[in-house]
């Protein structure tokens, strides 16, 4: 172990802190975590009253860090780097979701974990990609504004033909960057390779994919799958996590530019400034907070 990491080790344990990060950190956070996992796990630890540790230190991006606060009020939520932002998050404006439901009259708000809390408190309830199809299938509402992710919200649609899904036009550039050209290429050197794809991911790429899922629910297809090999159509630092976990399997990337710059803000110098210092705080605004903690409780409570 590093002489950082025993730091880290040491001083979580003294200040009563629980480390979570998210499966696209990079390998050196991923390793001093308490708990890794996807928006959806992590909001659930964030949200799980039995842990024991009155801190978190939330390495990943701002949105994820303010989910765990508005889940966890009586705690202390600190982020590594707090202007690792979520590009995705930043393309919708709580003023413009207001604008789009008074055009609609009757539609629910569906909002992708992936936005601020100013939009998640105009919104009529959150999912993540690991429960968007069920959750939007169980609204009573047939129409459905879907914020802020326009690929997200089309694979919903497609999987809901019944329903009308008002697409807002935000997207992620990590997952855009994965280009269909580039997965043929992959595909052609690795033909016996599953391919497994983020729903973030563009629809050529989706088209071309053997399974669809959140980051969790890729790391679960790849452990039950029988087959050894798999082409992983998102964030680059999964592949850490997914080789890590299943030592026998291969597992390929599509293309090196699949990184997400924000996730790799998160350091270990970063993590152990704030358990030293207790820096970067992650306060919520009280004029939203209650709004936005319902949006995600009532997403807790359909899942
Ligand atoms: P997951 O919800 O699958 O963890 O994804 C979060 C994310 O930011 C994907 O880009
Ligand atoms: Fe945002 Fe995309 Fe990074 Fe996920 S991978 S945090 S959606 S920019």
């Amino acid at each position: 172990m590093t002489e950082i990491a025993a730091r880290i080790q040491q001083l979580k344990r003294e200040k009563n802190a629980l480390i979570l990060a998210h499966v696209y950190t990079p390998p050196e956070i991923q390793d001093l975590a308490d708990f890794v996992g996807d928006s959806l796990g992590l909001s659930r630890k964030s949200a799980d009253a039995s842990v024991p540790q009155d801190k978190i230190i939330f390495c990943g991006v701002y949105f994820m860090a303010e989910t765990a606060a508005l889940l966890s009020p009586q705690k202390k939520v600190f982020i590594p780097e707090p202007n690792a932002g979520c590009p995705m998050a930043d393309m919708a404006d709580a003023d413009g979701v207001v604008k789009l439901k008074n055009m609609h009259p009757g539609a629910a708000v569906v909002t992708y974990v992936n936005s601020t809390a100013a939009v998640k408190a105009v919104s009529d309830i959150c999912v993540t990609s690991a429960n968007a199809v069920d959750i939007v299938r169980k609204l009573p509402q047939k129409k459905i504004i879907f914020v802020p992710d326009r690929s997200l919200g089309a694979y919903v649609a497609a999987q809901i033909p019944d329903k009308e899904i008002i697409l807002w036009p935000g997207f992620c550039p990590t997952h855009h960057r994965i280009l269909a050209e580039f997965l043929a290429r992959v595909k052609a050197e690795h033909p016996q390779a599953l391919v497994l794809a983020h729903p973030e991911n563009n629809k050529n790429i989706l088209d071309q994919a053997d399974f669809i899922g959140s980051t969790g629910q890729m790391q679960k297809y790849a452990a039950a799958s029988a087959a050894e090999e798999f082409i992983v159509a998102s964030e680059n630092n999964l592949l850490y996590r997914l080789r890590t976990d299943n030592p026998a399997k291969k597992f390929y990337p599509v293309t090196p530019l699949a990184v997400c710059p924000n996730m790799k803000k998160n350091t270990p110098e970063k993590l152990l400034n704030v358990l030293e210092n207790e820096t970067n705080l992650v306060s919520v605004d009280t004029a939203v907070a209650d709004k936005a903690r319902q949006a995600i409780q009532k997403m807790l409570e359909l899942t």
